[in-house]
């Protein structure tokens, strides 16, 4: 990849202080890039923790918020933006749907309006989501681009709308610069949502608490790396500003091998040498069911390969070791 291409580009990172914008901004100050992000305060994360934050530049305030929005656009002249801020929570999403929508929905387009008829900006990724198909049925496994949305638990409806608003925004009447991701389960160093399954499953190890299953274990979920999905979101931005007829473009990304969340569990607990406990969950999932939650996904990389010969090189056993240290490093600092 082309790495003195982004020195001295003028970016701009929502939700920067996330999981996603934490890792990006961390990756793009080491490549020389000039970074600004807008944060809600989150001082608990990797941007924190690591430092990142002093190498950039931070904008306190709320992406929903027209006249902040509005004068942090027009004071920068931004090149590239990371549209990553979202309300990212499943359950948060099922009982306070109208919070999630006003992040999720009208967030991006107070965000994606400002840019309208801005001449510096040239690439615009959106960070939407593997949940904005809503479900489909095994057989249809993995989801490819062209699946249309089934959406209809309020999380998955905030990204598909979202999804949407991005396209028309990318349509013939407005000409932004833009590219729609559509990943699978993202995982790694620095995602701090302890809801999701990966940290709540770490979390309850390190710190010796009842792992609580949400179902039976038998959903399918995809895992990629964070690693693997900088490196896509990099690659994609870089693609777009020198290819504008690449905007409009979706792009999922994943690993499509999905696993069995019960699968996932047996291997961070066996890599804890917890098989009695990992025995002990196993038991507690039997008549369990989710709720609100879809019960299969995979991601298919095909396009995303035959365009640009991306594929993902982490393979899950091969990061739980990094995983876990980075854990136990983390909450033993907190
Ligand atoms: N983590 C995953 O598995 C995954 C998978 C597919 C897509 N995504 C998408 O990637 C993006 C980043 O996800 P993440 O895992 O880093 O989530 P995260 O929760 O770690 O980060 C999201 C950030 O957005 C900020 N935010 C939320 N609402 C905001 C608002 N109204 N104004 C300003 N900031 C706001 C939060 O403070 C948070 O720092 C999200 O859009 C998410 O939907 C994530």
């Amino acid at each position: 990849m082309d790495k003195n291409f982004w020195k001295n580009k003028k970016i701009l990172i929502t939700g920067i202080d996330g999981f996603v914008g934490s890792n990006l901004a961390k990756k793009l100050i080491q490549n020389g890039a000039n970074v600004s992000g807008i944060i809600q305060k989150n001082k608990k994360s990797l941007l924190y923790f690591e430092g990142i934050y002093k190498k950039c530049k931070l904008y306190i305030g709320d992406i929903n918020d027209n006249k902040f929005i509005k004068k942090i656009i027009k004071k920068n002249k931004f090149q590239i933006l990371f549209h990553l801020a979202a309300q990212v929570e499943v359950g948060v999403a099922n009982k306070d749907p109208f919070k999630t929508w006003e992040s999720n929905i009208r967030g991006t387009y107070v965000l994606l309006n400002n840019f309208v008829n801005n001449k510096y900006i040239k690439s615009i990724i959106v960070a939407s989501s593997d949940k904005s198909y809503g479900e489909y049925s095994k057989k249809f496994l993995p989801y490819k681009e062209t699946y249309l949305s089934r959406a209809i638990y309020p999380y998955d409806v905030s990204k598909a709308c979202a999804d949407m608003i991005s396209r028309s925004y990318a349509s013939d009447l407005f000409r932004l610069p833009i590219i729609i991701t559509r990943f699978a389960n993202i995982y790694g160093p620095g995602q701090l949502n302890f809801s999701a399954l990966i940290p709540d499953l770490i979390n309850s190890i390190i710190k010796n608490k009842k792992f609580l299953p949400r179902g039976n274990g038998k959903d399918l979920r995809d895992y990629v790396y964070i690693d693997d999905i900088v490196e896509v979101y990099l690659l994609l931005s870089i693609k777009l500003y020198k290819n504008k007829k690449l905007s409009g473009e979706i792009f999922n990304a994943g690993m499509n091998k999905p696993m069995r969340v019960r699968e996932v569990v047996k291997k961070i607990y066996c890599y804890a040498n917890k098989e009695k406990e990992y025995l002990e969950i196993l038991r507690r999932m039997k008549n369990k069911k989710t709720k609100g939650e879809l019960n299969y996904q995979s991601m298919d990389f095909t396009k995303l390969n035959r365009y640009f010969g991306w594929k993902p090189k982490n393979k899950f056993e091969n990061t739980i070791e990094n995983v876990f240290k980075w854990y136990q490093k983390y909450l033993s600092s907190i």
